[in-house]
């Protein structure tokens, strides 16, 4: 099964995507992750998309699409959650082409509906375990007291440069005007579920997991 999870930032895309590995096997493509790992290659390409990102602006079509088609064409198998990719109608197109050259095909896209006003305590509250990824914010979920990771014991916590209200601002922006026209396009293929992202994390995955099943 593939699926999209598609939200603003903040919506809880990464969260819901950690578990769904556990859970069930799938494999999570990141394009977030992805640049993130770019921006520390140290290339004229890295340092270009770190300027970008902590804008809050979308990197290329070009880049994110390249990204994504190196990965599918490393995993073979299928069961992908697709998180923060696709964000324009270009890498729709693009992602519906390339699941058809891998013989796989979309299942679901799962539109995790939050209202911005939620959305500031998330991003600027977000630590995330520099070991193994595991998402805490201040409010929410806090770093345990022992300063310890309770996935991999990890003691290194990290904040994103773009976790800020500036770069929020802008994020949100880009999400209304290239990325939100994707409800409408799924849903018109038939494609579209859509779930309570306000809930609590748990309350969140149940609503998941019923549609999937
Ligand atoms: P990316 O890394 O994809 O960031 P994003 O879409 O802005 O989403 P976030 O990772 O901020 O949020 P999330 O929905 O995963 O929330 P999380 O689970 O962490 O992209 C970053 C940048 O890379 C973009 O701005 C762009 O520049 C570039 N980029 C990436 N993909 C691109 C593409 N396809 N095309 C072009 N450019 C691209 O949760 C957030 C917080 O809330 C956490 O603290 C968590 O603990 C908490 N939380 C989660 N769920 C709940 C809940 N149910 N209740 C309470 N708290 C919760």
């Amino acid at each position: 099964m593939n699926i999209i999870l598609l939200g603003p930032p903040g919506a809880g895309k990464g969260t819901q995507a950690r578990r769904l590995v556990e859970e069930r096997g799938m494999i999570q493509l990141s394009t977030g992750d992805m640049l993130r790992e770019a921006r520390t290659s140290g290339t004229e390409m890295g340092s270009k998309v770190a300027e970008v990102m902590d804008r809050g602006d979308l990197v290329t079509d070009e880049i994110v699409i390249g990204l994504i088609e190196e990965r599918l064409e490393a995993e073979h198998a299928g069961g992908f959650i697709f998180d923060g990719f696709p964000r324009t109608l270009a890498q729709a197109d693009a992602l519906e082409e390339l699941l058809e050259r891998h013989g796989e095909a979309l299942d679901a896209v799962i539109e995790m509906q939050v209202d911005d006003e939620a959305l500031v305590a998330r991003i600027t509250g977000r630590a995330t375990c520099a070991s193994c990824g595991e998402v805490f914010n201040d409010a929410t979920r806090p770093i345990p007291e022992d300063g310890k990771c309770p996935s991999c014991g990890g003691t290194e916590f990290i904040r994103r440069a773009d976790d800020n209200e500036e770069s929020l601002r802008q994020r949100l922006m880009e999400y209304y005007k290239k990325t939100s026209p994707l409800i409408g396009y799924y849903y018109c293929k038939g494609k579209l579920r859509s779930v309570n992202g306000l809930a609590g994390i748990d309350e969140v995955a149940a609503q998941i997991s019923a549609v999937l099943d």
